[in-house]
């Protein structure tokens, strides 16, 4: 009898990653190779270099994957990989090894929306729970667990009801960034504050030192911005779907913070001292080689404490405000929050008294699986690999691709 063993592949954006899992409940090894060290000198990720380290990293983690399960090819059942949202070359590097394994191997490929991964890293975790407490796990899941997910990360902020009939999951849109993921304003504020990239985890760090009631950062309500329906998406967070039908409580907007936040360091002149931390700590002769968070903490005055800390307040604030407000509208029985933001402590907490005080069930992801990773894709092709969905050898990478309607 199969196994149900399932190889994912996932490259969308600076992590290769790939990962073995059983019928979508039981991890038998995850190996992520970051680029993080690659890209941390540009502040940000640079494409080109993202598909060149993909390149060099794919066969060595794919083989590391296979080796720590314990498992060959023959063993498999089914390949997975991440089809889009991504950069369009680092999704091609992992699609484009899946498509070569599955071919030579003779085994189903199957294409897993990234987005939908991240849902899946708290439902792996839940059923690897069960599993543990030898509670077993249903073989599909069931029917009454409607879930309303935020997916918070570098490229998405994004609210889905994520709903199981007869075992498949189904999607729709709810709410979504009409500009910046939540992600990004974490990573360009950290970035024109002279700290390193990527941003979450300083800020998420040195906001415990600082004031969040400091500086009053507001977020106006969204109106309907009807006027963007139908043009051209400003940025790459909007293009995976259309706002026209969503109801504007549910959409974020999180360019207007990071200016916000910028205005503050001129008027306050903390520049020169965020310049000197960025020499001091990141670029500098005197670097330390990999410089923790009493270094950064060392070099912030309280002023810049209190802002780091205001800002991740009222981001956090409003994430919770949506997420919540769209839960009790859409009646959901739960709330999953997952992506990388979903790693950061005060969000965590937060989240979590709000879920008890409203009697709304909350989970996350285990910090491993809260940043990109394969195991979460491997569980996401579990459903589809049930239902005999598979890719065509000519699959190719949708750099755009929506979930849900
Ligand atoms: O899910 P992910 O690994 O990649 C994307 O799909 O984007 O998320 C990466 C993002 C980055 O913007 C990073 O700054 C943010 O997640 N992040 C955090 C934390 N850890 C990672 N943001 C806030 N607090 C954290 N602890
Ligand atoms: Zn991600």
């Amino acid at each position: 009898m199969s196994r149900g063993l399932i190889l994912a592949i996932e490259s969308s954006c600076d992590e290769t990653a790939a990962a073995v899992v059983e019928r979508g409940r039981h991890t038998l090894s995850s190996v992520v190779a970051s680029q993080i060290a690659t890209h941390a000198r540009y502040g940000g990720v640079v494409p080109e270099l993202a598909s060149r380290e993909h390149l060099r990293a794919v066969v060595p983690v794919v083989r590391a994957a296979l080796g720590q399960a314990g498992i060959g090819l023959a063993d498999l059942d089914a390949i997975a990989v991440t089809s889009g949202p991504g950069l369009a070359g680092a999704l091609l590097v992992g699609i484009t090894y899946a498509k070569a394994l599955a071919f030579a191997a003779g085994l189903p490929l199957i294409a897993i929306n990234h987005l939908e991964g991240h849902i899946h890293a708290v439902l792996l975790n839940e059923r690897e729970a069960m599993r543990a407490a030898e509670l077993g796990t249903p073989v599909t899941d069931s029917d009454d667990e409607a879930a309303l997910a935020l997916v918070v990360s570098g490229g998405h902020t994004h609210l889905y009801l994520a709903r199981p009939t007869d075992g498949a999951w189904h999607y729709s849109l709810v709410g979504r960034t009409l500009d910046d993921a939540a992600g990004e304003a974490y990573d360009k504020v950290a970035k024109l504050l002279g700290l390193g990239y990527p941003g979450g985890p300083w800020i998420d760090a040195l906001a415990l030192h600082g004031n969040p009631h400091a500086v009053p950062f507001a977020f106006s309500q969204i109106k309907t911005k009807l006027h963007l329906a139908g043009k051209a998406p400003r940025t790459k967070a909007a293009k995976t779907a259309p706002i026209a039908d969503l109801d504007p409580h549910f959409l974020f907007s999180f360019s207007g913070i990071k200016t916000a936040v910028l205005r503050y360091v001129e008027l306050h002149n903390l520049r020169p001292e965020a310049e000197s931390r960025r020499e001091a700590l990141f670029t500098g002769p005197e670097a330390p080689e990999r410089p923790t968070i009493d270094d950064a903490l060392a070099t912030c005055d309280p002023q810049t404490l209190d802002l780091i800390a205001s800002f991740q307040h009222a981001v956090v604030g409003d994430l919770m405000k949506k997420t919540f407000a769209a839960a009790e509208a859409l009646d959901a029985r739960r709330v999953l929050v997952t992506g990388g933001v979903a790693a950061n402590r005060e969000l965590r907490s937060r989240f979590t008294v709000e879920g008890a005080a409203r009697g709304v069930p909350i989970s996350f992801p285990t910090l491993a699986l809260s940043t990109d990773n394969a195991a979460m894709i491997a569980a996401a092709a579990w459903p589809r690999f049930v239902e005999g969905e598979f890719a065509g050898q000519d699959l190719s990478a949708d750099p755009s691709l929506a979930l849900g309607g």
